[in-house]
């Protein structure tokens, strides 16, 4: 298939990227590369022939209607997005203008182009949002496709507003699309500001581990290779107009995450104390939602779709990662917010 990956050089893109190329779609790449991206994250894939690269932002229609003339794509996977709650309680407005009026201009772009090809049914504009859109859960129940959105934050609100205007543009212009909501991602690449590389790297560097209030908040937690297999999946086979849960039907609190990142390390680099000697409690984040879980039924009964790997094969994977690969992540700490406590209460 010839695909356009928006977001490309981000976390969860370039593994998309990485798999699209390595399964031999011919692959364009199109990232504004802000903060958060990092070309780096697709060097395995940067030379081969069926992969190219163009910086280009999602607001400028211009720019997307040029990018849709000359790849002639089959179908867009739009990851692009700005992704942090807590930048998103500092600073909204990133969020309204990337995640909202970005996904208006990027259907726009996408609906021009299908228009102008004859309208072909075989056409696809996935969109990748998030679990978050749903709100937050108490102790039991999962979501499902049909849980009512209920976000809570900058960051699910714009994300839950995209989804809205995917599905409008399918329901009013035909535009044939499919949608996924995922849950917390982690992995190799996962830029240094979240919650998995900050424990990693703090650890290695004897400093404090952050937890939020009392780290009771429970995560659904996927490996992002699982992720980006997951979205090639529905690509292909999903069901035109359907949205698909994706989960890692691994549920932990966050003080067990960290926990458990700190018994790997205390296995793989011992330090002079046990690494969970470092926990620190800190003020919560605002409105943190208490607990996210995914109903994954769906994507498994229809599309036979499930993880690879346990939250504890995955961390170990991503700790192991994370230590060979230093350069990666060092090269990264310098940039804007890295490192600071961010989305605290005004
Ligand atoms: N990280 C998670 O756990 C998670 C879970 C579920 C869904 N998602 C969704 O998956 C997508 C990717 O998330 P991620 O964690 O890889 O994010 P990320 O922040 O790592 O990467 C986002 C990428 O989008 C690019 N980008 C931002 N604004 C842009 C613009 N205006 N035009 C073009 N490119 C722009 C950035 O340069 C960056 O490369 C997002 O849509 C996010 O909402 C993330």
């Amino acid at each position: 298939m010839r695909l356009i990956v928006t977001g490309g050089a981000g976390f969860i893109g370039s593994a998309v990227v990485r798999q699209a190329v390595v399964a031999g779609h011919e692959v364009l790449n199109l990232d504004a590369l802000t903060y958060a991206a990092c070309l780096d994250n697709v060097a395995s894939v940067a030379d081969r022939p069926n992969y190219t690269f163009l910086e280009a932002d999602i607001r400028d229609r211009a720019a997307m209607d040029q990018a849709f003339a000359d790849h002639q794509p089959d179908a867009i996977m739009h990851l692009a997005a700005e992704s942090h709650v807590d930048r998103s309680i500092d600073g909204p407005g990133t969020f309204i203008e990337t995640n909202i009026t970005g996904t208006y201009t990027l259907l726009e772009a996408a609906r021009a182009y299908w228009l102008a090809q004859g309208k072909p049914d075989s056409f696809r504009f996935h969109h990748i949002s998030t679990d978050e859109v749903y709100g937050s859960l108490g102790d039991t129940g999962q979501f499902t496709e049909d849980t009512p959105y209920d976000p809570r934050s900058p960051y699910s609100a714009s994300k839950a507003a995209s989804d809205h205007l995917v599905r409008a543009w399918a329901e009013t212009y035909g535009l044939p699309v499919v949608l996924t909501n995922c849950s917390n991602n982690y992995g190799p690449y996962h830029f240094p500001e979240k919650l998995i590389p900050v424990v990693i790297l703090n650890a290695l560097a004897g400093k404090p581990l952050p937890i939020y209030g009392d780290g009771s908040n429970v995560r659904d937690w996927l490996y992002v290779e699982d992720h980006a297999d997951a979205l090639l999946t529905v690509l292909q086979r999903g069901e035109l107009g359907r949205s698909y849960n994706i989960g890692g039907e691994n549920e932990r609190s966050n003080l067990e995450l960290v926990q458990t990142i700190c018994a790997i390390l205390d296995r793989l680099k011992p330090g002079p104390h046990p690494y969970a000697d470092l926990i620190t409690f800190v003020t919560d984040r605002p409105g943190h939602d208490a607990r996210y879980a995914i109903d994954p039924t769906r994507i498994r009964e229809e599309l036979g779709w499930r993880p690879s790997v346990t939250v504890e094969e995955g961390l170990e994977k991503t700790v192991r990662w994370y230590l060979d690969n230093e350069p990666w992540w060092r090269a990264l700490q310098d940039r804007q917010g890295v490192g600071q406590r961010l989305g605290v209460k005004t």
